[in-house]
């Protein structure tokens, strides 16, 4: 795989970063996942919109213009022939020669790195025919859940507790009601309406979550941005989930109970079939 690293294209092998990198100690840095279908970027603007942001809330320096990351997302997918697949991006605070919890210096350059991630059959996944199975975890992770930080220890755990439930992903709870997927946004269906909790601090605003939700509403489907609990969820129609490495994946389990038929339902079916013709 050929990855870039600061300004370089190298072999993944060569792809080198500072043991004093702020997203090394700290968890200081942010991240971007877009996927591609066709060697075509999905929704490239809305993630280079977010990270903008992410680094702005942060306070870390923009390293480039979007023009100049569209052109190395491009050559990236050229240079390793991903047709199907993601592009991993990560921006940390940079390496100063120690560590320290005061930010390095106003030069201090940003680390920018970039890689590839093919996944053939990624529209034409087997899981999205079967649905995946969900269970719940309290969410303990901090309040600025709207800034896509590399902070993915707990994500990561709950993905663990899920695995070991024999689930395959953890439904975060948080007073009573389910903020998000450890990697992506929660929806419930009920009749015509979806409904998926309103975007604040408390979850990410998903890039596939906006789309998904304008074709929604270009199909006649209600959107209702609400949050929802455990036990709504269990006794909905249907229920799925959203993100960039998965689009539109039905839910057909919570908690060991089964969600509607125990099957993936039309509405998900029809919006992953909307997202994804919409995507190529
Ligand atoms: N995760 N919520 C969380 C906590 C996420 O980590 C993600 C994305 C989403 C969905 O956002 P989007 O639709 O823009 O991908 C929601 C990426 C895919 C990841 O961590 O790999």
């Amino acid at each position: 795989r050929t990855v870039y690293v600061n300004g370089e294209y190298l072999p993944e092998h060569e792809a080198k970063v500072s043991i004093f990198d702020r997203g090394f100690l700290m968890a200081d840095g942010v991240y971007e996942v877009t996927s591609v279908l066709g060697g075509k970027l999905i929704d490239f603007e809305g993630h280079a919109k977010r990270l903008a942001r992410s680094l702005s809330e942060l306070e870390i320096r923009k390293p480039m213009e979007d023009e100049a990351l569209l052109e190395i997302h491009r050559e990236l997918v050229a240079r390793n022939d991903i047709d199907e697949g993601m592009i991993y991006l990560q921006i940390t605070r940079g390496a100063p020669n120690d560590r320290d919890f005061v930010f390095p210096p106003e030069e201090t350059a940003p680390t920018v790195v970039l890689f590839t991630q093919s996944k053939p059959g990624l529209a034409d996944s087997p899981a999205a025919k079967e649905g995946i199975k969900v269970i719940s975890i309290p969410d303990i992770r901090w309040g600025r859940r709207d800034i896509k930080t590399v902070q993915l220890l707990y994500p990561s755990m709950g993905k663990m507790m899920a695995r070991a439930a024999g689930a395959d992903d953890a439904w975060m709870v948080e007073e009573g009601a389910v903020t998000e997927g450890t990697s992506n946004n929660a929806y419930i269906v009920k009749g015509n309406t979806i409904i998926t909790r309103q975007l604040s601090h408390e979850i990410l605003h998903g890039i596939t979550r906006a789309a998904v939700l304008r074709f929604a509403r270009e199909a006649q489907m209600q959107v209702e941005e609400r949050a929802f609990t455990i036990e709504e969820a269990q006794q909905a129609d249907e229920a799925f989930i959203t993100s960039a490495s998965t689009f539109v994946m039905p839910v057909v389990e919570i908690d060991g109970a089964q969600v509607g038929q125990g099957a993936p339902g039309p509405v998900a079916n029809r919006l992953r079939e909307i997202y994804i013709e919409e995507s190529r």
